[in-house]
């Protein structure tokens, strides 16, 4: 039998000598491995008389808790000398001035809504805001679209799986959350959390299944909301012009109500600009009617239903108002030129470079809102 002594000089000189974590391994094996060579010497216990073994057994045990005690030590010593050597190596020194100055740009869809927010702050409206996880009441039910309303349908929501029944809700016990389809949900919010009367918009993103060069999944709208005590339609239209005029910075755009239907507002007003074409491009502007004009359908609004405010927990009788609703990245694209709407959302950079707002380029409406200062 091989001297344990020998093996065990050999094998503490062997891990001593070790350079790296792979070859400690590869003696770990060597030695202490299912066909190491100490674990062979614990084979041949079994075949030793009684006696034998008991002399025997110990020394093997010995050796093979000295070598196993070794190489962990080993272990330990270069892992510290690999961490130090990193510790080294990979300084980074903070006080260097950065190789370039910070970069980025206002996204055209943020610049647009802080637009919205001006003009309309200078309306007297203030800015709300709702979750865009929203439940299925403040989504369809208090805007008057019933569980069987088939406008549901046309909005192609996206659902979360169901509730499970101990789980409720404010207003809404086991309702069904999903993405909000649109902003108006926030009117109920607002009404219930203000009350009246109120004169918000909320901006923000919306969702539906839906995918194309002119629809995305996620998009933004805006809504509007004024409630009081003798608002007609009147303060609608003259509303919308005032804030388009202001946006698009043209005194000539004309608006043409048409009658619809919403389930939210009675009477429904689709609104309409008319544009005009400027060399093969429609810019917005002038009668719909005149030669060479036409009219483009921009947004959806009306008086809001007498049901709704009563859903928001106000007397219909007492209260009146109007609403309107409008796609946010719709506005950018009129106002900036842009014809994709896919290209917002993909992050592309040179996109954000060409159409991202500087951050110093806040809109005011002294300084025309959204003109480049
Ligand atoms: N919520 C509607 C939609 O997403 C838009 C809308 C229409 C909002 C009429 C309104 C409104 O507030 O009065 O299609």
């Amino acid at each position: 039998m091989t001297d344990l002594s020998t093996i065990k000089n050999d094998a503490l000189q062997r891990v001593e000598e070790t350079r790296d974590a792979v070859r400690l391994e590869a003696v770990r094996v060597e030695y202490l491995g299912k066909q190491g060579s100490i674990s062979s010497l614990m084979k041949t216990l079994g075949k030793m008389t009684p006696e034998q073994r008991q002399t025997e057994a110990p020394k093997i045990q010995e050796l093979r808790a000295n070598v196993a005690d070794a190489i962990a030590a080993r272990k330990a010593e270069l892992e510290e000398a690999e961490l130090e050597q990193r510790l080294a190596s990979e300084t980074l020194d903070l006080t260097l001035p950065a190789p370039r100055p910070p970069e980025g740009s206002v996204h055209p869809v943020s610049q647009v809504m802080d637009e919205l927010a001006e003009i309309f702050a200078d309306l007297g409206f203030s800015v709300a805001t709702g979750p865009e996880i929203e439940d299925d009441w403040h989504n369809f039910t208090a805007l008057n679209m019933a569980e069987t309303h088939p406008a549901r349908a046309m909005h192609d929501t996206f659902y979360f799986p169901q509730k499970s029944a101990n789980e409720t809700l404010d207003n809404a016990p086991n309702a069904r959350m999903l993405l909000r389809t649109h902003t108006s949900p926030v009117q109920i919010r607002a009404l219930k959390e203000r009350g009246a009367p109120i004169r918000i918009i909320a901006p923000g993103r919306v969702y539906r299944s839906d995918s194309d060069a002119t629809h995305t999944p996620m998009f933004h709208q805006v809504e509007g909301l004024v409630i009081d005590r003798d608002i007609h339609l009147g303060h609608l239209k003259w509303t919308l012009e005032t804030f388009l005029k202001a946006f698009f910075e043209r005194d000539d755009i004309v608006l043409r109500l048409r009658p619809s239907y919403f389930p939210f507002t009675e009477p429904s007003v689709e609104v309409d600009v008319g544009w005009q074409d400027v060399d093969g491009r429609r810019v917005l502007g002038g009668n719909g009617d005149a030669p060479g004009h036409g009219w483009m359908e921009l947004l959806g609004s009306g008086m809001v239903n007498a049901r709704v405010i009563a859903f928001a927990g106000l007397d219909p009788d007492e209260w009146q108002g109007f609403a309107f609703g409008v796609g946010v990245d719709r506005l950018a694209m009129l106002k900036y030129g842009m014809d994709d709407l896919r290209a917002f959302f993909d992050g592309d950079q040179r996109w954000l470079d060409h159409y991202g707002f500087s951050p110093f380029d806040q809109p005011t409406l002294s300084a025309g809102v959204g003109a480049p200062a």
